[in-house]
């Protein structure tokens, strides 16, 4: 099998036009940036070919138009953005406005590629999607993946194939439904499972404790009874802090009465949480343990987040609204990996491979050989 090639493998690149594929696709409020992380994480890439010469064109979605303009999710923004950063890079618009990009329309990949020269993928957190930008130019062109998607794949991959022990994977969120694919194959790799977030009533449902009227996904009880059943360590909160039937703030243990309704981990979980991380030597964190845009229910993803801080483990954080809680209790520093990625890390953990990386990997220019 090919290797996927790097920068390198693309050859002499001045005078080249390159096509880079970023994932720009940030949080706005009101037509303004909120966090420029993904912009910044492309910076690396782009220095690397205009330093060597190179004209690079971005290009990237933003947020979900469905195939056709819509100045909500106009690149505008982006652009001025990327400006400061970046003044010499041309930035094409929302790829999304064309219906081509999502259908993987062959004609929409010529017309992205005309004039163009070497494409290349940075785009971690779009690799998952089999869109035209992603998988149709390296059919065509010399490709290779950029800085980024390079450190993204070292890191994840090297979780999922030689992590130091213990490992510890912590997953929050509301749903177990979206995430069951990944607990699954997490489950053979780690040595404890922590589970926050509303999808712990999930879990609670199948232990056929009481939940009160806490969100829960009826359709996953049995899958959640099967994980418990896996014999694997899986850690859950025994105490839950939320709402009562009157909706005033109050604390529970793990039955929750009638009209009751949970938003976070309580803190006797939180300290257990913490020292489950402290003791870990890789941890893995996804999805907060409860509404944490609400100061009331903040302390429990709070915590755990400290933790991940703190530990001397090899910390690496997966998805958008981990890495916003991070950024909120400006922690973000202080972890050692933090993804571009939500949906793609939890995939590439999952299966190991993403369609943007097969794509590369079947590029012309891809080298022999297997990675190492
Ligand atoms: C993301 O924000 O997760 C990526 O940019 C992918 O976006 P999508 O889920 O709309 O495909
Ligand atoms: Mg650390």
């Amino acid at each position: 099998m090919a290797r996927i090639p790097t920068l390198e493998d693309l050859g002499d690149v001045a005078g080249k036009r390159v096509f880079v594929r970023t994932d720009f696709n940030v949080p706005l409020d009101e037509g303004k940036i909120t966090d420029d992380f993904r912009i910044r994480a492309a910076l690396p890439t782009i220095e690397w070919l205009e330093s060597r010469g190179a004209k690079v064109v971005c290009a990237s979605h933003l947020g979900r138009p469905k195939g056709k303009p819509d100045d909500k999710y106009s690149m505008a923004p982006v652009r001025a953005r990327l400006a400061e950063l970046a003044p010499d890079v041309e930035l094409l618009e929302n790829l999304r406005f064309d219906s081509g990009e999502e259908a993987n329309d062959p004609a929409f990949t010529a017309r992205l590629i005309e004039g163009i020269d070497l494409y290349v993928n940075d785009a971690f957190g779009a690799s998952h999607r089999a869109h035209a930008s992603i998988v149709g130019p390296p059919k065509m062109l010399p490709s290779a993946m950029g800085l980024l998607l390079q450190k993204e794949v070292d890191v994840l991959l090297g979780l999922r194939n030689n992590p130091k022990r213990p490992f510890v994977a912590v997953l929050g969120g509301a749903k177990i439904s979206d995430k069951l694919g990944v607990v699954e194959a997490l489950l053979d790799v780690v040595d404890a499972l922590v589970i926050g977030g509303a999808m712990c009533f999930t879990f609670f449902a199948a232990q056929g404790k009481s939940i009160g009227d806490s969100l829960f996904e009826p359709d996953q009880v049995e899958s959640c009874a099967r994980l418990l059943s896996s014999g694997r360590t899986i850690h859950l909160p025994d105490d839950i802090v939320g709402t009562d039937a009157d909706g005033a703030f109050a604390t529970f243990g793990t039955w929750l009465p009638d009209g009751a309704k949970g938003f976070d981990i309580g803190p006797g979980s939180a300290a257990a949480f913490s020292d489950v991380i402290m003791d870990a030597r890789t941890v893995f964190w996804n999805g907060p343990m409860g509404v944490f845009e609400d100061e009331r229910f903040a302390a429990g993803t709070r915590t755990v987040a400290q933790a991940m801080a703190e530990t001397k483990a090899f910390t690496v954080v997966g998805g958008g609204d981990s890495a916003a809680a991070l950024a909120q209790f400006r922690l973000e520093d202080d972890i050692d990996h933090v993804s571009t990625g939500g949906g793609a890390s939890l995939e590439l953990l999952e299966l190991g491979d993403l369609p943007g990386l097969a794509a590369l990997r079947a590029a012309p220019n891809a080298p022999a050989g297997n990675e190492e």
